[in-house]
């Protein structure tokens, strides 16, 4: 694979924010020498699979297609671990059975093992219960609702079976191709990161087709929610530097893969903020030069976020318009309570909210739930895991030898 490599970089504190890099060609096998240029990288195919070998990809499902669900698994290249996480219905038909059983015959062709949990298997709470991680558990003592409540177990089994990072992709991507492509982008992110245990990397989509009764299709460059959200997270950013800046283009990218090193530091929001928040929390946490407890646990490492194009246009399930309403307002409520928000900033925003429709004139911006880091628990988590490991396991039918 071969990346512009970029050109311009925010430093904030401790936090790097790279400007959007390209792809330049997919595969960059075969060709001749290298004629070293320092706007262009090459990654070769070896380090993409060294890189994928330490990686997990987690897919967080929730009643999606099955067919959908069974396309993108074929894109997920061999050597990264699978985790799902589901929290689809279990009735009147299980959902997660189906889901179970799709992966297992994945598997079972494909000669490799992947695990599957549903969210609220009473093992998993029980487990979350007796290490402490009361955040993730709801006031009856089961795992809340939530794709970010899902991807936080994916992290914790990743860290579990001992991958360096972890990928996500959504249950709900149409194309396969592009799902592979962004799992190449993922590797060819940390093969590119100065110090890739503490990186980010956040996927831009080229575009995001739609279909429109007027016009047939349509290829957006942005998302509704992105291009409001990055709109905001920008402003954020350019409050608590005193410099305006449009450097954030992945706010909501679903897409997304991190180091577990630096995964288990930061605090997640609940539900659709998880993504925005991310970026939050960095500069929160780690975006300044005052002594702070995220800059003593990072030592003397810097994180970066490299946001990268993919080629691959992105789509996914349209849910509808409610939909991306609590999207929305999942996503700005968490810069909205940020710490580096300051009065005009939350009043430009709730306006925009009440005159878009999106919250009422006398309603308050909810607050978001915010995860704290796993890092505390990680530990408890692994060695407590081991019967839920049992049955997460795939495929079922099949004893591999042990390696
Ligand atoms: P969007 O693509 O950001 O508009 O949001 P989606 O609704 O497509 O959600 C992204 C991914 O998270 C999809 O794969 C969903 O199936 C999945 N998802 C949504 N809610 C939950 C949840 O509560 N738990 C889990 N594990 N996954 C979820
Ligand atoms: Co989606």
């Amino acid at each position: 694979m071969r990346l512009e490599f970029s050109r311009y970089t925010e430093r904030v504190g401790a936090v790097r924010l790279h400007e959007v890099m390209r792809v330049i060609e997919l595969d960059s096998s075969g060709g001749g020498p290298e004629l070293p240029t320092l706007a262009v990288r090459r990654v070769s195919e070896e380090r993409l699979l060294e890189h994928m070998a330490r990686m997990a990809v987690v897919i967080p499902i929730r009643d999606e297609r099955l067919k959908v669900f069974e396309g993108l698994l074929s894109a997920i290249p061999h050597a990264c671990a699978l985790i799902v996480v589901s929290n689809s219905k279990r009735a009147p038909v299980d959902r997660f059975r189906l889901e179970r059983d799709v992966l297992d015959q994945f598997c079972y062709y494909t000669q490799r093992r992947a695990l599957i949990v549903h969210q609220q298997s009473p093992l998993l709470a029980r487990i979350l219960q007796e290490i402490g991680y009361a955040a993730l558990l709801d006031a009856e003592g089961r795992v809340r609702d939530g794709k970010a409540e899902g991807m936080l177990i994916g992290m914790l089994l990743a860290h579990t079976i001992g991958k360096d990072f972890v990928g996500f992709v959504d249950a709900d991507n149409y194309f396969p191709g592009s799902v592979y492509e962004y799992v190449r982008i993922f590797a060819a992110g940390f093969s590119l990161s100065p110090d890739p245990e503490y990186a980010m990397v956040r996927i831009l989509w080229r575009y995001k087709p739609k279909l429109t009764y007027a016009s047939g299709l349509r290829l957006d460059r942005w998302g509704r929610v992105s291009e409001r959200t990055n709109r905001y997270l920008n402003r954020l950013l350019s409050l608590h530097t005193d410099f305006t800046t449009d450097i954030i283009r992945t706010a909501n990218s679903g897409e997304h893969a991190l180091s577990l090193r630096l995964a288990q530091l930061i605090p997640y929001a609940s539900g659709y903020g998880i993504e925005p928040y991310q970026i939050v929390a960095l500069l929160e946490h780690f975006g300044s030069s005052q002594a702070s407890e995220g800059l003593k646990q990072l030592g003397d490492h810097l994180i970066d976020v490299l946001q990268i194009e993919s080629r691959n246009p992105h789509l996914h399930e349209n849910k509808g318009l409610p939909h991306i309403q609590s999207m929305t307002l999942q996503s700005l409520s968490t810069l909205y309570h940020s710490s580096l928000a300051d009065e005009a900033f939350r009043m430009e925003l709730r306006e925009e909210l009440i005159q878009e429709g999106l919250l009422g004139p006398d309603e308050e911006i909810p607050v978001p739930h915010i995860l704290p880091p796993f890092g505390p628990y990680a530990e408890a988590f692994r060695n407590r895991v081991e019967l839920l490991l049992e049955q997460a396991w795939l495929p079922a039918r099949w004893t591999w030898p042990a390696s």
